[in-house]
């Protein structure tokens, strides 16, 4: 680590991040970018780089960049588009910093769904009074398909409506392992579980072995009262498959914060199917100063500077 590494801010800090930033790495010289121009000249020098605005269009510019520390949990779009131009640079996440609110959102589709506020209030639009058939969490066989931070917090409020959890990752090898709420499956283990799950949620990231991990045949297996949500990445899940068993009344509904195209065509029928209910990914919402990840991005600055291990540090071959 030379003795004054530039490093480039994406993002207008507040005076107690900036602070706070010098203080994590004294000898460092802090620079920050507000518009893509000005990102692109500084990237030229820079060693670090903290957020992702700007840094893809930026990248070309690189010549010693040795860590970048992305703002988002997710990093499947900077490793397809960075490429090559990412070798030799270290990748760290945001994993950690949205769970609560990512995990709220995945309940509070599950709820709506299952409690079908999302006819009720298609029927209260219409002025129909329709009490339809519903059920309860308690007692429902629910299945999480990614065990990270967002994940367990899902299993964590499930179980807490008295739902029996399973769960899947991909380090899970041999039988299953009872941790925290959930059943625990490695990748193939799940699959069978299907015919019984009754609330199928998806908290997966976007690689090469997650692609369309649920497409026709998983969804086909699931029973026709199943609800299905979405807060991980779309790849995961085989879109126009979910959508196509929704218009033959395959499941009782579906929840996606994340779509394959964001915002949808006009036209595109996840905009009128009535079984399906949207939310433009906002499980992590959008926030104002001071933003959630900004104790991680000056931990992870220290760490840095001291020469120590960082924080959620990205297997590029694994892809998260
Ligand atoms: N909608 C939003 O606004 C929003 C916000 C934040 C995050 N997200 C998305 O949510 C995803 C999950 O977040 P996180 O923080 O929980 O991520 P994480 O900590 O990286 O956890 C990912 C989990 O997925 C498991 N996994 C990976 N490949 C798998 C496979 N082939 N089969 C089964 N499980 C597999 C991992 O298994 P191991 O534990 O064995 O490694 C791990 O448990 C992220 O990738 C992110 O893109 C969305």
């Amino acid at each position: 680590v030379p003795a004054e590494p530039t490093v480039l801010l994406t993002y207008e800090p507040s005076h107690e991040h900036a602070a706070a930033l010098r203080k994590a790495a004294p000898g460092a010289r802090l620079v920050a970018a507000g518009d893509e121009r000005t990102a692109r000249r500084l990237m030229e020098g820079a060693e670090v780089v903290l957020g992702n605005r700007f840094f893809l269009q930026s990248l070309d510019a690189a010549r010693r960049l040795r860590w970048m520390q992305s703002g988002s949990v997710g990093v499947d779009r900077l490793l397809r588009e960075g490429g090559s131009r990412l070798d030799g640079v270290r990748l760290t996440c945001a994993r950690g910093v949205y769970d609560d609110e990512v995990a709220e959102h995945a309940l509070a589709l599950v709820l709506a769904l299952a409690r079908g506020l999302h006819a009720a209030r298609d029927d209260q639009r219409a002025e129909r009074w329709l009490p339809r058939p519903l059920g309860s969490l308690a007692g429902r066989r629910t299945l999480v398909l990614g065990w990270g931070g967002v994940g367990r917090g899902i299993a964590r409020r499930l179980a807490a409506f008295g739902a029996e959890v399973w769960a899947a990752r991909r380090s899970q090898e041999g039988a299953p392992v009872r941790d925290g709420d959930a059943l625990v499956f490695g990748p193939a283990g799940w699959r069978p579980l299907l015919p019984l799950v009754q609330v199928l949620v998806l908290a997966l990231p976007a690689t090469p072995e997650t692609a369309r991990l649920v497409g026709e045949e998983e969804i086909a297996q699931l029973p026709p009262d199943a609800v299905l949500v979405n807060v991980g990445r779309p790849d995961t899940l085989d879109q126009d498959g979910l959508l196509a068993a929704l218009r033959r009344g395959r499941l009782a509904g579906a929840g996606l914060d994340v779509l394959e195209e964001e915002p949808p065509p006009p036209g595109s029928a996840v905009w009128t199917e009535p079984r399906l209910l949207l939310t433009p990914h906002v499980a992590r919402s959008r926030e104002a100063p001071p933003r959630r990840w900004e104790p991680l991005f000056a931990e992870n600055l220290r760490r840095y500077a001291a020469g120590e291990p960082l924080l959620n540090e990205v297997d590029k071959s694994r892809g998260y």
